[in-house]
């Protein structure tokens, strides 16, 4: 059945719900799905905006057949050519063959790659800020290499103001039939799976969500709808998300607090954390969360570690190491880029205790602009009462550097 939502009276959504696929990207989990966008523009000539992953290549279909009403679809633009927008190309070549494909030279090259058949049709190559007219329509084109890929593109319809955001701006979570973000609470319910997509999809290439944002800022008065390829449309309040994109992309903490995640394989090192936590809320400090980097998939704590502006990192020795769910951490947030945060350190061991040393040489030495705090909380299996003043020394730095205006 098809099931489609109208952005505007001549604009719609056609695209599809996965609640079947556990994890995005054979990664990432998602327990309350995502959605494949793609719109359809009714003009004198029909436009297809990107397609589905091939899973909802059904769903896409009869959408299509829906709002077409007996039409054929004329254009296809592929704003992005990633398999889970892109793998029912082929199909929708299929089905309707007089289509023309509109899209850059490298996403054509990687049509081929992925084994597409478009030579069969007209391909309409184009360069950014070319304009096309559909009709009432017209569109430019504006390239926004590595957000996600490096073919990708947005499309703007100076006409209606709809900007076709590719990955920009998408977010975990199916749709569900709420198409728009202001028919959800969107900062109580989407916004932690907003920023774990961002963060752990496009997290590396934050200056090239910033180059985006650039080409963007020029006609912010003009856009009157953010269609991306994954989550809500935004119509309303578009500044609220474009401020948090901008954020995560500079990588500046949204929040002023601290999140622990601790590496504990028998409850000592978690002891220690809690004890840490109790005294910074004692002390006035109650925007403290805490992880357990062995149970929280680490897509969860690279997105809280790009919302917090201080990590505390504690961590059992294991193997003369560091335990290894915690150097998983650590390597991802090296590869996501992770940067301009202050870290405290603490560290266990029983007979050799080395985690923290080298924790803290991985924060100094591979990531970037991270201040460590010279307290470090060190201890030989447990935390016993004698080491209160040490833990409140550490507390009462986290405190201090937090009154810094950087903080
Ligand atoms: Fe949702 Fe980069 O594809």
């Amino acid at each position: 059945m098809y099931a489609v939502r109208n952005v505007t009276e001549d604009l719609i959504w056609v695209g599809a719900n996965d609640h079947r696929l556990a994890l995005f990207e054979n990664v990432y989990p998602i327990p309350r799905g995502v959605s494949y966008n793609a719109y359809v523009l009714r003009d004198e000539k029909n436009v297809l905006f990107d397609t589905v992953d091939w899973s909802a290549c059904r769903q896409l279909l009869e959408n299509l057949e829906f709002v077409l009403e007996g039409e054929s679809l004329d254009y296809l633009v592929i704003n992005h050519l990633e398999p889970d927008h892109a793998a029912s190309i082929e199909e929708i070549l299929i089905r309707y063959p007089g289509i023309k494909i509109i899209s850059n030279e490298k996403a054509f090259l990687f049509m081929r790659q992925f084994g597409f058949h478009v030579d069969d049709h007209d391909c309409i190559v184009v360069e950014e800020g070319d304009t096309f007219s559909f009709g009432r329509h017209t569109v430019t084109f504006v390239f926004a290499p590595m957000v996600h890929w490096p073919e990708a593109m947005v499309t703007f319809d100076v006409t209606n103001g709809a900007l076709f955001s590719a990955d920009a701006f998408g977010t975990f979570g199916a749709l569900d039939g709420k198409l728009f973000a202001d028919e959800v609470d969107f900062d109580r319910d989407w916004l932690d799976d907003a920023r774990r997509y961002l963060t752990n999809i496009v997290g590396k290439y934050g200056p090239h969500v910033q180059l985006l944002l650039g080409k963007a800022a020029g006609i912010l008065d003009k856009i009157k709808f953010i269609c991306p390829l994954h989550g809500p449309v935004w119509r309303e309040d578009l500044m609220y998300f474009i401020e948090k994109y901008d954020l995560w992309s500079r990588y500046v903490p949204e929040e002023k607090g601290v999140m622990i995640a601790y590496a504990s394989m028998y409850g000592n090192t978690e002891s220690a954390a809690q004890a840490l936590a109790a005294r910074l809320c004692d002390k006035g400090m109650t925007n403290v969360v805490m992880y357990d980097v062995s149970s929280t998939h680490v897509s969860q704590l690279i997105s809280e570690s790009f919302k917090y502006s201080h990590l505390v990192l504690a961590s059992t020795t294991y193997n003369l190491g560091i335990y290894p769910a915690m150097h998983n951490f650590l390597m991802d947030m090296k590869a996501l880029n992770v940067q301009n945060r202050t870290v405290a350190i603490v560290e266990n061991g029983s007979w050799a205790p080395c985690s923290g040393d080298l924790m803290q040489e991985f924060v100094e030495n591979e990531l970037k602009d991270m201040t460590v705090i010279n307290d470090r909380l060190s201890m030989a299996s447990a935390l016993h009462p004698e080491k209160a003043k040490e833990l409140d020394m550490l507390v009462d730095a986290i405190l201090e550097s937090m009154e810094s205006p950087e903080a």
